[in-house]
């Protein structure tokens, strides 16, 4: 883990995922949708802020992400909604290394996962 919190998550092999093709992972708790447009791997969350769209189902052109249900557009490389600058999808610096793809996101917070983990639980007090 880095200084800033973040992990280096692995996604697979870069030929796997070939031009133009588009794959959902789930990574440290988020859904990450994950682009090959021309060679380039660029990574953003999956839900779209209008209304939920399962982005990685969208259409790509020019770096430009429409979402399925055609209202929104982002910007691939930093998550910014056309039009709306201020309102963006969170982005996820890529690294290759020796022919696979990593993920830079933010570790799972430790409190979170215990939260998750107890749900459920019932206290009884003695
Ligand atoms: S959910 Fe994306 S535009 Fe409707």
């Amino acid at each position: 883990m880095s200084m800033d919190g973040t992990v280096l998550v692995p996604a697979g092999r870069a030929e796997e995922l070939r031009p133009g093709e588009a794959c959902v992972l789930r990574l440290e708790g988020r859904e990450v949708a994950l682009f090959n447009v021309d060679g380039n791997y660029l990574a953003l969350d999956n839900r779209c802020l209008y209304d939920g769209g399962d982005l990685v189902k969208g259409m790509v052109r020019k770096e430009i992400l429409t979402c399925p249900s055609r209202h929104c557009h982002y910007r691939l490389r930093t998550g910014e909604r056309v039009g709306q600058p201020r309102r963006r999808l969170r982005s996820y610096p890529i690294e290759l290394h020796d022919g696979s793809v990593w993920v830079s996101v933010p570790r799972k917070r430790l409190w979170t996962s215990l939260q998750q983990r107890l749900r459920g639980l019932v206290y009884v007090a003695g």
